[in-house]
């Protein structure tokens, strides 16, 4: 017999979609396959310190109906490291330092045996951090820059770059009627996942990647030869964390109580304003921002966060503790949150994405 009974399962950092089909999967698990209780614990990482009412039951008639709906009905910080917190007491007083001690004091009051874990790099590092202590925890991989190591896909992702693509089907018919080039400005922080991928799916003519730093004279010139075919428009991808060979990455705010404070953005509307001036053609430049989060999951994300909530819960009951849920190719497996943190994934040159990009003429900016 299993020593866990009762199981907590918690969503922390950037929301994507998919984040409530993989709370249904791992409450429909526990409880159906396995005769658990779950509990939710509300926004991430600071319900777990403040415990109290953000910790809540769940039941198979809390979870029914979510699976198309995005967001996450447990809320989400992507603020509160335990580790290293500030918080201020009743009094006004503010105290700093690791508090991760009361989130396990916490899980014991609440009789809570295991956790699962949804998140990225940063709730991740958080997650490998309370296994360290001795919690029983599983994490599953969420983002949709899809820049976890160990796993082929992060779920969101899908979602992401299907939302990217869409509005990049609709800037080609206003890019085509101006004669415009369009910069879209995609997310993905460090990695080009979203970006090469939009690209691809949008057909565009030029993507910027953070993993390829950009001439920006090269694209100028791959939009001057489409023209010199007749094509009087042209679409480019611009993740937020490109930059050019001699620059660096633009700085939108830094949220300095992040653990991660650094907010990408902006270099959409630089390279805009250079190409308007080197291609000859007015440009002007979209953000897609947060509209890439938001929405309904794709029937992929649907199916992949339901198959990593649901596996999760198997791991646990196996004592495969400190793990995160990973997916290679259509098999899932496991490696040990020690080796996932602190090894983003990137857009590698001899990778599909990037072979493919080239083959059919999408200029990289090298
Ligand atoms: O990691 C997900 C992500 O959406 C990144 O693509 C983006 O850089 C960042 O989060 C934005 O963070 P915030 O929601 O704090 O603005």
């Amino acid at each position: 017999m299993s020593e866990i009974k009762r199981i907590g399962v918690m969503t922390a950092g950037g929301d994507c979609p998919g984040l409530n089909a993989a709370i249904r999967a791992v409450t429909k698990t526990a409880i159906q396959k396995y005769g658990l209780e779950v509990v939710g614990i509300k926004h991430g990482y600071r319900g777990l310190f403040l415990g109290g009412d953000n910790f809540v039951k769940l039941g198979l008639e809390d979870v029914s109906g979510i699976i198309s709906r995005g967001g996450t009905i447990l809320y989400s910080s992507n603020k509160d490291n335990l580790f290293d917190y500030t918080y201020t007491d009743e009094n006004g007083v503010e105290h700093h330092g690791d508090m991760s001690d009361v989130g396990v004091e916490n899980l014991k009051k609440a009789g809570i045996d295991a956790m699962v874990i949804i998140g990225g790099d940063g709730t991740l590092t958080s997650g490998r951090d309370f296994a360290r202590k001795g919690v029983k925890v599983i994490g599953v991989p969420k983002t949709i820059d899809n820049d976890l190591a160990s796993t082929d896909t992060t779920f969101g992702f899908d979602t992401a770059v299907s939302a990217a693509t869409e509005a990049i089907d609709r800037l080609r018919t206003t890019a085509e009627s101006h004669s415009r080039t369009i910069v879209v400005e995609v997310m993905g922080r460090y990695a080009g996942f979203i970006g090469i991928a939009a690209a691809i799916a949008g057909g565009c003519d030029a993507a910027l990647i953070p993993e390829i730093p950009y001439d920006i004279n090269k694209v100028a010139d791959a939009i001057k030869a489409n023209r010199a075919r007749g094509k009087n428009f042209a679409l480019v991808v611009v993740a937020e964390g490109a930059k050019p060979l001699d620059g660096d990455v633009v700085v939108s705010k830094v949220v300095e109580d992040s653990p991660d404070p650094i907010r990408l953005g902006g270099i959409g509307e630089v390279v805009a304003e250079q190409l308007e001036k080197l291609a000859g053609l007015e440009s002007r430049a979209t953000i897609l921002g947060h509209v890439q989060r938001g929405g309904t999951p794709t029937a992929n994300d649907r199916i992949l966060s339901t198959r990593y909530g649901s596996y999760a819960v198997d791991l646990l009951m196996e004592g495969k503790f400190g793990n995160m849920v990973t997916l290679k190719g259509a098999e899932l497996s496991y490696d040990s949150l020690e080796n996932v943190i602190g090894k983003n994934k990137a857009v590698e040159e001899d990778s599909y994405w990037v072979e493919t990009a080239r083959r059919i003429g999408i200029c990289l900016g090298d």
